[in-house]
Order: structure tokens, then C-alpha cells, then sequence
């Protein structure tokens, strides 16, 4: 496996046989099941797998949550080794951001609710550091995770917009087995708070089974969620969503498929999880 940390370096290994088609998994490392299962698909539909790991500054908006985000390089490279991945870019900061950094990429109207409401220009920054990772390893296909549901929804428009010549595809979430979904967060949760961590998964099925009795009210589903996590001690709700799963925006009317979202704080750590419901959904 070849471990990069410049663009050159990068770029010598990807076009070192132009003919390979590439699979890019972008990630900032703490790697976890969800990870993997994403380079393992990557694997199975392309030549050659790379994977960026690099805990991006400018799509954290509290210092501290930054600070905290979990680093272990040395066991992230063993896993991807494991895994057969060609080419991992670590790079640092100086090679994303050179001195005088001065340009973003910024997706205007489904970054304004939801994650991009909570956490104001959390979005900019991913869709920067994202559209250089699209043009530095130039993949044929970029595997994202359905966890993160609001991004792939804004980097599927990026792609739109901007043109990007490869394909986004999503992989779905991957859970504990009581439920939890996999996040690099969740290592951050103590005992009592990871059992009270359910509760996401818990709206969401709750909600999930009204919409399975045929409840199409988004004020329904919406209530629902805040009710159950309403009940948890330890769990503080940032908010809910029963929304278009395209354009974000919140469900007044009957509709045929839902993004079901939340974001909790459970004690000091902010969890999100969702469900897609209806047509063509894939959980
Ligand atoms: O989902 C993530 O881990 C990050 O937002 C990403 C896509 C790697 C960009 O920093």
C-alpha cells in the first residue's frame, strides 16, 4: 500500500496506468465498519482503491469538537493495508491549505437547514476539501456513507453543478446491533451515555413504524421522534426532520418517500442518524 502525503506523490501513483479506473473513499480516519464496508464496495467496482484520511479544520465549527475528533493514524493504515487499499493520502494541513488559501466551494440552499443550520459553514468546508480530493485523485466513483445523509445530498449537487466527471455512490448505514449507528464519535460516549445513545435509533424506528401503518403527516413522524427522545435523561435533541429526501426541505403534505434526520446531543456528544422511507429507499 502505497502511503502518500503530497499531491505530486498522489498523482504519480494515480496515473501511473491511466487505463486503472479509481474508487476514492474520502475520510478524516478514526476508521470504523462503516469505513471499511464502503472501501470494500470501492474494491469490488474499481482497479484501484485510494482513500484520503485528513480531519478537515474548516468544516469543524467549535474548536473544541475538532480538538476532540479521534486520531490513530497507525491503526487506520493496518485496517486499509487489511483491506487491499492501493494508495492512502495523509496529507497535512500546509498541502490541503497552502499559505494564502483563499478559495471555497459552497452549495447555496440545501446547506441552509438541518446539519448546515446547526453547524454554520460546516458544509463549505466539506464540499471544499471534497471537490480537491475530486480533482487530486480524479476517481471514477467516490463512495460516501448514508449515515451522513445531508452530505451526500449537498456533494451530489456539488457533482451537478460544478460538473465533476464521476459517479457518487452511497453505501448504507452500518449499525451496532442493538441499533447504534457506527460513528467515530461514539468512542467518545461513556457507558450510561452509550446506552442512552439508542434513543436516535429508537425516533427513528418508532417513526419508521407509523409510516409503515400508513401515516404520511410529516408533523407526525416529526412528533413522534421528538417524543422518544424527549423521554431520554441523558439525551438533548438539536433538532428532527421528516423532510424531501432531494431538496431537504421539511414534509407538510403527503409524500411518497421521507428523510427521517435528527441530531442529539447525548451528554457532550453530538450524535446524528437517519432513515430514508418509500420509494427507492435503501434500509
Ligand atoms: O464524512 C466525512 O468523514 C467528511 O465530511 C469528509 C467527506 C471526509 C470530508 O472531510
Amino acid at each position: 500500500m502505497n502511503v502518500a502525503k503530497t499531491i505530486a506523490e498522489v498523482r504519480a501513483a494515480r496515473w501511473q496506468d491511466p487505463l486503472r479506473t479509481w474508487g476514492l473513499v474520502p475520510t478524516m480516519g478514526a476508521l470504523h465498519e462503516g469505513h471499511l464496508a464502503l472501501v470494500r464496495h470501492a474494491r469490488a467496482e474499481n482497479d484501484r482503491v485510494g482513500v484520503s484520511i485528513f480531519v478537515n479544520p474548516i468544516q469543524f465549527n467549535r474548536r473544541g469538537d475538532l480538538d476532540a475528533y479521534p486520531r490513530q493514524l497507525e491503526r487506520d493504515l493496518a485496517l486499509l493495508e487489511a483491506e487491499g487499499v492501493d494508495l492512502v493520502w495523509t496529507p497535512d494541513e500546509d498541502e490541503v491549505y497552502p499559505p494564502g488559501f483563499q478559495t471555497y466551494v459552497a452549495v447555496e440552499t440545501i446547506t441552509q437547514v438541518l446539519e448546515g443550520a446547526a453547524r454554520p459553514g460546516h458544509f463549505r468546508g466539506v464540499t471544499t476539501v471534497v471537490a480537491k480530493l475530486f480533482n487530486v485523485f480524479e476517481p471514477a466513483r467516490a463512495y460516501f456513507g448514508q449515515k451522513d445523509a445531508q452530505q451526500v445530498a449537498v456533494v451530489r449537487q456539488m457533482v451537478r453543478d460544478l460538473g465533476f466527471n464521476l459517479e457518487i455512490v452511497v453505501g448504507p448505514t452500518v449499525r451496532e446491533p442493538d441499533g447504534l449507528a457506527l460513528s467515530s464519535r461514539n468512542r467518545l460516549l461513556g457507558p450510561d451515555e452509550r446506552q442512552a445513545a439508542l434513543v436516535l435509533y429508537h425516533a427513528l424506528t418508532a417513526a419508521q413504524d407509523i409510516w409503515q401503518r400508513g401515516v404520511r403527516d410529516g408533523s407526525a413522524l416529526r412528533e413522534t421522534m421528538r417524543a422518544i427522545i424527549g423521554a431520554e435523561p441523558l439525551a438533548r435533541l438539536d433538532y428532527v426532520s421528516a423532510a424531501d429526501p432531494i431538496t431537504l426541505q421539511e414534509l407538510h403534505n403527503e409524500a411518497d418517500r421521507v428523510l427521517l434526520s435528527l441530531a442529539v446531543f447525548v451528554g457532550r456528544v453530538r450524535l446524528i442518524d437517519n432513515l430514508l422511507l418509500g420509494d427507492g429507499a435503501n434500509e
